[in-house]
């Protein structure tokens, strides 16, 4: 057993939400959006959060760049593939950290080598090398993976770890990417990694396994058992196909079984519960009413069988509390008579500081909500806070006004009055074969700019039938696709304001290829 097996009872955990999770998403996430999870990602304790792949686009430069500049508590990372260009754009989006770590991946299986890269094992050996050596020249810290680990022969596998170590990575990732190995294959090969390659000790050797069989997370706990001191995973599992291995239940077993384990992470578990909502809402994701830890059924029990035992001991059915993972226990009905500080207290009780929030403008809409629906719930103080936090960005479209008409007569009219920019302010009207097809077509009047809305759906947020509506929508503008989120009490404002949310983000993706284009015309 190696050093680095034996005493080191710490488990860094790598998020690549940012990276894995959001290339597998159905709509790019703009600047904000990126930085508001990274910031959730940062207070959940993480120790290196891969956050894009610069080389891509220059959306995903922008925000790599953004977030290595406001990211304090994590080591930030960007993904290369194993050439200098890549390496250099990676270098150049993240040096604006104090510091930072660089990514570099090829593929090391047969099929992959052969049929992808169409090389010999000898030359992908050789780049590997290459650019672990470039990549030292920006950061001491480097990692290196070996694409399709879980398919590569063992004697190539050892012979490209031992090659990487020896060029300078400091960690050294083997994923399984197509999520086909067993929890004791995937154990054996990092064992027999451990025990075959004579410089193992001398780099973090770490995980990324997929979910095609539903075993990412088992084939993770499996190679920490046998010395891998790194899981890379993402917030819900998100991620390529049927996703990543699931970063709250990593934690959550770590946490649970730790007697049993003996590891243990940096994770502050009473962040689990809020920043899976939070990327569930942003990503568009929602999270199965079953998933592990995080679903809206993990700790509820319908059985009477069940519901007596929880009454007589909780422990008789719950292996963990609700609570450990930052869902609260009581629930206060809040009303206008509500007070400033009412609000603070409820806030601190449901994790945030007061360095979180504006009190002013969280009190203020608050109140708004409360004259709307009486009661205000802890679900509704979230969704109002994250509204916030959404409008917190110079937003070029805002919807001033909206008037909708509809009944049993043949058609629904929309009138709306539209802000578009400092200048620009119309007010434009539309018929349509519902109210939001009315209000959807006035709105389209009023921009410039041809979209089609490939996806809709109203869901209720919080509890009961007062809840607050939640529109999300997809639309597609030049074959790409942006998400759209509104909240509000009435469903046909959420989904005008759903609809201004992704209109908005298609403007900034304008504004950002306006810049690179005269970037470029400036420099040739
Ligand atoms: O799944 C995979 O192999 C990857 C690598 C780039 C680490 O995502
Ligand atoms: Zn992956």
């Amino acid at each position: 057993m190696s050093t680095a097996q034996a005493g080191n009872d710490q488990v860094i955990i790598f998020d690549t939400t940012l990276r894995d999770g959001e290339q597998a998403l159905n709509a790019s996430l703009s600047v904000h959006e990126k930085l508001q999870i990274a910031q959730a990602i940062e207070r959940l304790g993480v120790d290196v959060m891969e956050v894009g792949f610069p080389v891509s686009s220059p959306g995903d430069f922008e925000s790599v760049q953004q977030i290595a500049r406001t990211i304090k508590n994590a080591r930030v990372c960007g993904l290369a593939r194993a050439m200098e260009a890549d390496i250099d754009a990676c270098a150049n989006a993240l040096k604006v950290a104090d510091q930072f770590r660089i990514h570099t991946f090829i593929s090391t299986s047969d099929v992959h080598v052969q049929q992808k890269l169409r090389k010999d094992f000898s030359d992908v050996e050789a780049m590997a090398i290459h650019a672990v050596k470039y990549a030292r020249k920006f950061t001491d810290d480097v990692e290196f993976s070996c694409e399709d680990a879980g398919r590569t022969p063992i004697d190539n596998l050892c012979r490209m770890v031992e090659g990487a170590i020896k060029a300078g990575a400091t960690t050294v990732n083997i994923p399984d990417t197509v999520g086909y190995t067993l929890p004791f294959e995937f154990q054996g090969i990092i064992s027999n990694l451990f025990n075959r390659v004579p410089n193992i000790d001398q780099a973090i050797i770490s995980v990324h396994c997929h979910n095609d069989l539903g075993l990412a997370v088992a084939n993770s706990m499996a190679a920490v058992q046998a010395g891998a001191r790194q899981i890379e995973c993402t917030v819900n599992g998100i991620g390529e196909r049927a996703g990543n291995c699931s970063l709250e239940e990593v934690a959550m077993i770590m946490k649970t079984r730790e007697s049993l384990l003996r590891v243990k992470t940096n994770i502050n578990h009473q962040e689990i519960a809020r920043t899976s909502k939070l990327v569930s809402t942003i990503c568009n994701m929602p999270v199965q009413l079953n998933k592990a830890i995080v679903g809206g059924n993990a700790f509820s029990h319908s059985s009477g069988i069940h519901q007596d035992g929880m009454l007589k001991a909780s422990n008789t059915y719950e292996i963990m509390t609700p609570e450990s993972v930052g869902i609260a226990k009581t629930k206060l009905n809040l009303t206008s008579r509500s007070g400033r500080h009412v609000i603070k207290h409820r806030m601190e009780s449901l994790g945030y500081q007061e360095s979180d929030y504006n009190i002013e403008q969280l009190y203020a809409d608050f109140l708004e909500l409360a004259d709307k629906k009486g009661q205000v719930f802890d679900d509704d103080l979230e969704a109002l806070l994250f509204n916030i936090q959404q409008q917190d960005q110079q937003d070029h479209y805002q919807l001033a006004k909206l008037n909708v008409q509809c009944g049993d007569g043949e058609f629904a009219t929309a009138s709306i009055k539209l802000v578009a920019g400092e200048e620009s302010n119309t007010i434009h009207s539309a018929t349509g074969n519902g109210p939001v097809d009315a209000l959807y077509q006035a709105i389209k009047q009023a921009v410039d700019v041809e979209f089609e809305v490939s996806d809709y759906k109203i869901s209720n947020k919080g509890s009961g039938e007062d809840g607050l509506g939640q529109a999300d929508l997809v639309i597609t503008w030049q074959g790409r696709n942006f998400h759209g989120y509104g909240l509000a009490t009435d469903v046909i404002e959420a989904s005008g304001q759903a609809l201004i949310h992704a209109l908005n983000s298609i403007h900034r993706a304008i504004t950002i290829a306006d810049i690179k284009s005269a970037r470029q015309e400036q420099q040739g």
